[in-house]
């Protein structure tokens, strides 16, 4: 392996977090391209478990450089109280973990702002997790966003700040909502950027840098390829570009540079937030709910379950290319007789082997299942592809195929331990 993507290719909380740290093993650098802290990724490290928001998953290899690309949103109070969070812990990031002088950042105005358009949109809202990501990737896209490089010059980043503020109170006022303090935010948001300051850099020419030295890079996608403000189910989705193409673009390294695509995808389906999901299924959530399992990582809210959808998979893998796929959380299947799969859509008597792009046919579509036999054992403790049951490996091998793709990871339990290499 050299420079790896890898990324959602369901909804988001496909265990990206996990296989991203099964997988640091053999990556020299951790990047995040794209999103913010609308991002949950839990990782289990011995009986400690982590989940990280903005800062790559990698921080907790101790030899790993982890890079926040410009593509992301980074909320300067956020960071440093995640940053906080892993110094409690005994991992300092100082040194290994980067944040590109050209990313964008979020304010808590961004957040106000977030809250009051989701209440203007009353029934219609998307269910964002509240972060101030649209916001914040709506003054990138306006070109009146503030850059982490602002910060090492406080005086003008003061100045700056102020006109934002300035800028997001009106709009604030004129929506109905509460406009920000002025002084609150000045203060909470430059004693944040003072701790940032040393970990602010040029990270395009630090990556290109590591390749030419033949360094390893992973990229973290966050997300999932259903939430892509081009590809995903929109207006349902998030304000990046979650698939392959958003982790060049966000980070500065080519297409030509990238070497395999990872797509995880989970053996059934979940979503947060609102928007279609044609394979949801109470019978799949009752399962998990009962569980334990499924409950956001960010907000915790519960998350909608159904069957595995191989329409979407399969879309994910052409619009990412695809090489190899993780398939995470078969152990959630394995109490059950029966496992369905949804193999295409149906409206009357159309049917899609590719998502409808129209959002009002894709909420009619009905699934079409294709059942296979369950195993009914426990696989948490299987370690070896061989060792698991028939069935689950028959289902597994299903999944890559219905999908276009090569199965490369099973993974059986939250645990770095819990992961099954084909
Ligand atoms: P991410 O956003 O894609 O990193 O995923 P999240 O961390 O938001 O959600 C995935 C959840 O599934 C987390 O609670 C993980 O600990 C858990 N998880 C990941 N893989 C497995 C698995 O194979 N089995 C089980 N039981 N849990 C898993
Ligand atoms: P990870 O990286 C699951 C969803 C929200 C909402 C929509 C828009 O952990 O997989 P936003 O706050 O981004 O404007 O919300 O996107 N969403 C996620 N769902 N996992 C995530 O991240 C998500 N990040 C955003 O629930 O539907
Ligand atoms: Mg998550």
């Amino acid at each position: 392996m050299s420079n790896t993507i890898l990324v959602g290719a369901q909804w988001g909380d496909e265990g990206k977090g996990k296989i991203i740290d099964f997988m640091t093993e053999q990556a020299d650098i951790v990047a995040r391209a794209q999103g913010g802290a609308n991002a949950g990724h839990t990782v289990i490290v011995g009986k400690t478990q982590y989940i990280l928001h903005l800062i790559p998953s990698g921080i907790l290899r101790k030899r790993t450089t982890c890079v926040i690309g410009n593509g992301v949103v980074v909320d300067p109070i956020g960071l440093v109280e995640e940053i906080d969070g892993l110094l409690k812990a005994g991992i300092d990031p100082k040194g290994r973990l980067h944040v590109s002088d050209a990313a964008h950042m979020v304010f808590p105005f961004h957040k106000a702002l977030d809250a009051a358009r989701e209440a203007l949109k009353g029934k219609n809202k998307i269910g964002t997790t509240m972060r101030g990501i649209g916001p914040a990737y709506g003054d990138k896209i306006d070109r009146v966003g503030l850059r982490m490089g602002s910060i090492l010059n406080p005086k003008r980043f003061s100045e700056q700040l102020d006109q934002g503020i300035k800028r997001a109170n009106a709009m604030l006022k004129a929506l109905g909502a509460k406009p920000v303090s002025a002084k609150a935010t000045r203060e909470s948001v430059l004693k944040a950027a003072r701790r940032l300051k040393p970990y602010v850099a040029n990270t395009f020419q630090m990556l290109h840098e590591a390749t030419a030295a033949k360094k390893r890079i992973l990229f973290e996608g966050a997300q999932g390829t259903f939430l892509d403000i081009d590809h995903g189910t929109y207006p349902y989705v998030t304000s990046s570009n979650t698939t392959s193409g958003g982790m060049c673009t966000g980070s500065g390294i080519p297409p030509t540079m990238i070497d395999s695509v990872v797509g995880v995808a989970k053996a059934y389906t979940t979503r947060v937030g609102e928007g279609p999901m044609p394979s949801e299924d109470n019978v799949v959530g009752d399962l998990l709910h009962g569980m334990g399992r499924e409950y956001g990582a960010t907000t915790g809210r519960e998350r909608r379950c159904g069957w595995f959808d191989a329409v979407t998979v399969r879309q994910a893998v052409m619009v990412n290319g695809i090489t190899d796929l993780a398939v995470t959380n078969f152990d959630g299947l394995d109490t059950l007789p029966e496992v369905k799969v949804c193999v295409a859509y149906q409206v009357g008597s159309k049917r899609f082997d590719l998502q409808p792009t129209d959002l009002d046919v894709l909420a009619r579509c009905k699934p079409v299942y294709e059942t296979f036999p369950g195993w009914q054992k426990s696989t948490d403790k299987i370690r070896k592809w061989k060792d698991l049951p028939l069935n689950a490996r028959r289902y597994g091998q299903a999944l890559a195929k219905l999908t276009g793709t090569r199965l490369r990871f099973a993974s059986v339990g939250p645990a770095r331990s819990q992961t099954i290499t084909l």
